[in-house]
Formats: C-alpha cells, structure tokens, sequence
C-alpha cells in the first residue's frame, strides 16, 4: 500500500537508443512512501486504471488530433551520462519548484519595440459598429493587380488558395473609396483556440463552423504568432522567409468581406452592430516560444522574456481565449502515436518516456520549472513532447496578460461526455446568437474528428507502468492546476 513500484528500463546509459523496444530489460525498483503527494492516491490510482483502459481510452484517447506537422522536431537524445530515474527526488524536486513567482511582465513598450512594423499596422481602436476586431486599411496597390499574388500561406494551403482564387473576382467591389484614397477592411480573429496539441481542437473547430456568425479561416492552423511571422515553417528547417502581417491577414478576408456586406447593407440602422466574428485554431500559440530562442540564443536570459502572448494581448486586449486540455498521460501517448511513423510499440513508448524523464530531471537540477518546462534544447532532446503536458506553467503565463473571464478552458473529458452542453458554454462565451433546436441537433450529430488511425488502434494503450510513471509525474501539475481554477475535473484522477 504504501510504496510504489515503477518499471524502468536500464538501457538508460544510452540514451540515444530510442528504438530498442525488443531489448528492453526490466527491472523493479521500490520506492519509499511518497508522503507529500496527495493521500489516497493510491485508491485514485486503481480507480484511474479502471477507467482508463475503459472510458478515456476507447472514447477520448481514440481522437487523433490533425496538426500541422511543423510542430515535431523530434531529435534523438545526445548520450551524456545522466543520472538514472529517480522519481522520489525528480517529484521532490518539482513539488520544490512548482511554487516559483510569476514571471515578469513586459512594459508594452518592450513589446511593441521589438516589432514596430506589426504595430504601426494595427490601428489602436478598431471599428465601433463591428463585433470582431476589424478596421479600415488604405490599399495601396495598383489597381487591377492581384492582391493573394504574393502571400505565403497559398503555397502551403490548397484550401486556401481555392478560396482565395474566389476572393479575387470579388476583390475590387470589396475596396472602399473616400476621399480619393482606396481601403479595404482588415480583421483580425475575435477568438484565438491556443491549445493544446492533441486535445481536441480540431473537433471544437469543425463545429463552431457550424454557426452562422462564426466565420472561421479556412485554415485551420496558421501558426502565425508563433513560428510564421518570425520566418519558421519547421524550426528543424532554420529560417525561412517571415509570413507578413499581411499574409496572415489575409486569411480572415472571407470573413471581412461578409462583415463588409452587412455593414453596408444595414448602414441607415442605428445600433446595429455586425455580430460576424472569426477566429483561428493554432495548437502551438499556448505553449510553443522556441523561436526567442533560436533568434536570442546569444542573449544571457535563461527564460523567454516576450511570449506569445503579450503580442496578442498588445494588439488585442480583449481577445478572447480557448483552450481545450486532456490528461496530459493520454495526451502524451497519443502526441507519440500521431507523430511517431515508425516502429511504434507500447515498449518503445515506455523507453521514450523514461528518456524523457531523465533529461527533465537532469535539467531540473540545477535550473527553474519554468526554464525547463520553455527550454528548446531541452524539448528537442526529448524523445516525447513531456513539456507540452505541464499545462499550468504555460496558463500562468497566459494569466499575467488576460483577465481569467477571457479565457476558457475546456478538459476533453467533458467536452466529449457533454458535447450539447459544452458547445452551448462554447457559444455563450463568445457572445453568439443561440441556435435554434435544429441547428444545435446538427453541432451535435457531428461526428467526432479524427479517430485514431487503425494501425494505431491495433497497438492499444500504453503499459500500465509506464501510465503510473506518468501519472505520478503530472499529479503535481495537474493538482495546482486544478487549485487554480477550482474545477477537479483538472486532477484528471477518474478518467
Ligand atoms: C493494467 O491495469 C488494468 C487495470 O488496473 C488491469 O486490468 C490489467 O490487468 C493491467 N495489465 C497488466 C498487463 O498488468
Ligand atoms: C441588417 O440588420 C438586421 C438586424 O439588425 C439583420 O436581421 C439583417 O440580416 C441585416 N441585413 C443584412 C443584409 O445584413
Ligand atoms: C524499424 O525497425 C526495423 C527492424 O528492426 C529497422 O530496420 C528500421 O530501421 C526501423 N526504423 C526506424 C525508423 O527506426
Ligand atoms: C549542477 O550544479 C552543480 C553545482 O553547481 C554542478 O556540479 C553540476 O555539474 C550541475 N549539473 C548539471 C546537470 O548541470
């Protein structure tokens, strides 16, 4: 009852041996009683095993979430001598530095000094008579030529050229003239989905489509704040040309060009605001800074010091956020079957995971949480993406900048135990019409998106052991999160 065992591989001296699922040793090793952790756990843990073979498996672990794939940067493990696994002090350690004060926020100045361009092209206020962020923009372009002609995202998004090939004909009835200058209206997303990768987002996407004053991008994930705009398409592949604002606004000009309509059709009404809003679903946004390092490796800071968000919040102080989370142990597993190609197996899982624990544990030695949690050689080493599931130390960083009623945080669980009720919660937050009984029924009919692929149904869940390493990893994380924003669903300790 009261100690735990774990299942640890002892090929951990090589640590670049990733693939060595049929020569895995295995050996037990007891541990003492890990009194700090929370008590009871031992019963949560039986009933979390039920379950999760059960219920989180078949239902929620069975949705495999499409992401861009710029996102993996999988690279083996360099081989130093580390220390072997040990969870006693690698939990001590994170329970030490789990209560760390939050980072300091940057003057907006800094922010907006790093990237003038970006905000001398955002106007400070936007349209009063339109919900979403919209204003108008002087074209300054020749008449006649082809605005999409140049932009960066067609040549990675078929969808996107289709539409923009639609655009076009309809393009120069869409400019406005005043005044001898030519505008056009520009938008930007009303609400960003940040988050997290294989969580759900994809389904969420799919059926806020379905309401009629959601007007969504078509593409899916433009991963503009994070990588796009600083030149990274995969970082793996070094720096490429950077997106322009431009290109990325782009991509919510279908949408602009509906709110256009309506703003000119109901001119003569006083008070009616265009109630049109669009957004983008970008599963990077939440955690994924890599790129401060790459461009200010030479700086000393050990930490990343301008984030995602304050860009967002810079331009957009009342944007509003949604974030949609899973057990980060199912996450992980299915983040490693989504992305692995080759050779996948329960054991090589296993291995991957130990490695990763290792490499976290080393660095947490002698560095803080959140250094870890954001470092790029750290994540690149690690043969699992183990940091994306520390949710909480990113959501802190998100609540430095936006208000709590900004954002909304949606566990998977729930989401696809409750989907009428959860959309409903969806719409409400975002302030939009509600839909009539039909409409709603067909949000819910849906099918789920992206069932796990059949080669990867056959393989099963994860090992029981390595489910209990990675259980006892996140438990700290998960309980703080779930003291932040008071909901236990976040304990994830009966899925
Ligand atoms: C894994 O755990 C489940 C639930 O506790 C149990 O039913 C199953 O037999 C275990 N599998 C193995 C191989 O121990
Ligand atoms: C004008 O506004 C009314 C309500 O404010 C709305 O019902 C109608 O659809 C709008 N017309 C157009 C063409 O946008
Ligand atoms: C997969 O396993 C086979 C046979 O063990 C091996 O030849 C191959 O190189 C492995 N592929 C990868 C990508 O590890
Ligand atoms: C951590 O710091 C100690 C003492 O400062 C040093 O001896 C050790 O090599 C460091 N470990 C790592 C992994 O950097």
């Amino acid at each position: 009852m009261d100690n735990k065992h774990y299942l640890q591989s002892s090929s951990e001296a090589d640590g670049s041996n990733h693939n060595s699922g049929t020569s895995l040793v295995i050996k037990w090793i007891s541990l003492s009683p890990l009194s700090y952790l929370r008590a009871g756990s031992t019963k949560l843990k039986v009933v979390s095993f039920l379950f999760g073979l059960t219920l989180s498996f078949f239902i929620v672990a069975s949705y495999i979430l499409t992401w861009d794939k710029t996102g993996i940067l999988i690279t083996p493990a360099p081989s130093p001598l580390r220390p072997s696994l040990d969870m006693r002090s690698l939990l001590r350690n994170i329970l030490f530095k789990l209560d760390y004060t939050p980072r300091r926020v940057p003057d907006e100045r800094e922010v907006i000094g790093s990237d003038p361009e970006l905000f001398s092209a955002i106007p400070q206020r936007f349209l009063p008579q339109v919900k979403n962020p919209c204003w108008l923009a002087e074209y300054l372009s020749e008449p006649g030529a082809d605005p999409y002609r140049r932009n960066l995202f067609t040549l990675r998004s078929k969808s996107f050229k289709t539409v923009c090939d639609n655009m076009r004909t309809s393009f120069q009835g869409h400019l406005h003239h005043r005044d001898g200058k030519v505008y056009r209206l520009r938008c930007l997303p009303y609400f960003y989905i940040i988050g997290q990768p294989k969580c759900g987002t994809t389904d969420l996407f799919h059926r806020l489509r379905l309401h009629g004053e959601i007007k969504f991008t078509t593409m899916k994930e433009p991963h503009w704040w994070t990588r796009k705009r600083f030149g990274y398409i995969r970082f793996k592949d070094g720096l490429k040309a950077r997106f322009p604002l431009e290109d990325y606004l782009d991509l919510f000009d279908m949408a602009a060009h509906r709110i256009q309509e309506h703003m000119l059709a109901n001119s003569s009404t006083e008070n009616s605001e265009v109630q049109f809003i669009t957004g983008e679903a970008s599963a990077s946004t939440m955690w994924d800074n890599q790129a401060w390092s790459y461009l200010h490796g030479d700086k000393e800071e050990a930490e990343p010091l301008l984030l995602a968000q304050d860009f967002i919040h810079t331009v957009q102080p009342n944007a509003k956020i949604i974030i949609m989370l899973r057990d980060p142990v199912e996450r992980l597993y299915s983040d490693y079957l989504y992305f692995k190609v080759a050779n996948k197996s329960m054991e090589d899982f296993h291995q991957k995971v130990i490695d990763s624990l290792q490499l976290f544990q080393a660095c947490l030695l002698n560095s803080t949480l959140r250094y870890c949690v954001y470092n790029t050689d750290l994540s690149n080493a690690m043969p699992v993406r183990l940091n994306l599931g520390m949710y909480v130390v990113f959501l802190l960083d998100w609540f430095t900048v936006f208000q709590k009623d900004q954002i909304l945080i949606l566990p998977l669980e729930e989401y696809a135990a409750n989907l009428g009720a959860t959309i409903q919660k969806v719409f409400e937050f975002l302030n939009v019409g509600s839909l009539s009984e039909q409409a709603a029924a067909a949000v819910t009919r849906r099918p789920m998106s992206n069932a796990r692929r059949a080669a990867d149904r056959r393989l099963g869940p994860m090992l029981n052991a390595t489910r209990a390493l990675l259980r006892d990893f996140h438990r700290p994380f998960n309980s703080k999160l779930a003291r932040l924003l008071d909901h236990k669903a976040f304990l994830w300790t009966d899925v």
